[in-house]
């Protein structure tokens, strides 16, 4: 059987969306030690890019379902000194049962997944950042119920973070309002997949108007450090504070992926305040992703 990759959300249907997320909220209310249906499997981990939240959460979900993850960066492989991608997701996916990468590159992940006998999930690319929306759409249902239909207000880069938040529009059927700076929209394929559920204002306050949910991150992604001066001026107007979350709904909620710059893209009374989840959004990282494996991992 081919194996079933997880590259971005666009590779679930709506009610399989929905299914992870009913699943990991089940998983998350009765944690059952002795359930382990990944007893004797490996996780590979590839990390090009430092990581505290996906790391820790797809090792410790390994183990909960009884198997194992291992950790691999490319200064210790062969991969950071140039064996051909194709290769090592042939030899690595002879061994392992699940291969999950972040890298700088969507392609890399793209082309493991062509080459390999076992899921890939994508932990995070330049282009993509899908198993955090799993969290986010977890968290939005705990907190909420369904999103179908309300709105979602995104203020900042048009990142990673911005394009999955434009998959999970489509997939979950909800509007997207997007506060972006002239220079860092998100990328035009995926905005034009997405159709007439992505909108685009010029300010973050319009953004914010009717919103049920805000969510930003970081002005200068990993890899972009260079950039920081240059963005901090371009991003000056798009903090998510207290004015904005004015703008929004009454019981809104903030999201941020983290990691978070207080004083940035987010003040402090808005990200350690009331409407904000972002400590239940990182725990569902946990949640979110044991409910993936099982998906992926389960269909022998
Ligand atoms: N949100 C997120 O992916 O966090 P890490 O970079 O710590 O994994
Ligand atoms: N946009 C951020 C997300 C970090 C989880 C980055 O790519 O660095």
């Amino acid at each position: 059987m081919k194996p079933r990759h997880f590259i971005s959300l666009l590779d679930l249907s709506s009610d399989e969306f929905r299914g992870l997320i009913s699943r990991a909220i089940a998983l998350k209310n009765h944690r059952d030690p002795d359930y382990q249906p990944l007893k004797g499997q490996v996780l590979a981990m590839i990390f090009e890019k430092s990581s505290t939240r996906t790391r820790i959460s797809f090792e410790a979900g390994m183990i909960h379902f009884g198997g194992s993850a291992l950790f691999l960066s490319p200064r210790d492989t062969q991969l950071g000194r140039g064996e051909p991608l194709q290769d090592s997701a042939k030899v690595i996916s002879s061994m392992v049962d699940c291969i999950m990468l972040r890298t700088n590159k969507h392609e890399t992940v793209t082309t493991f997944a062509e080459h390999s006998r076992v899921p890939v999930i994508n932990g995070l690319t330049d282009l993509q950042h899908p198993c955090q929306l799993l969290a986010d759409m977890q968290t939005y249902f705990e907190h909420r119920g369904d999103i179908q239909g309300k709105t979602v207000a995104w203020i900042g880069d048009g990142n990673n973070m911005c394009h999955s938040y434009i998959d999970a529009a489509t997939v979950l059927d909800f509007k997207l309002n997007i506060a972006c700076p002239s220079g860092y929209e998100p990328v035009k394929s995926i905005v034009d997949a997405a159709g007439e559920r992505v909108r685009f204002f010029s300010t973050p306050l319009e953004a914010a108007k009717g919103a049920d949910l805000l969510v930003t991150d970081v002005w200068a992604s990993m890899g972009q450090e260079e950039e920081q001066k240059q963005r901090e001026i371009a991003f000056q107007d798009y903090q998510i504070n207290a004015d904005i979350m004015k703008a929004a709904n009454h019981d809104a909620l903030f999201m941020h992926c983290l990691p978070a710059h207080r004083g940035e893209e987010v003040s402090a009374d808005v990200i350690d305040g009331p409407q904000s989840v972002i400590f239940d959004e990182a725990e569902n990282r946990l949640h979110a992703q044991k409910a993936l494996l099982e998906f992926l991992m389960c269909r022998k």
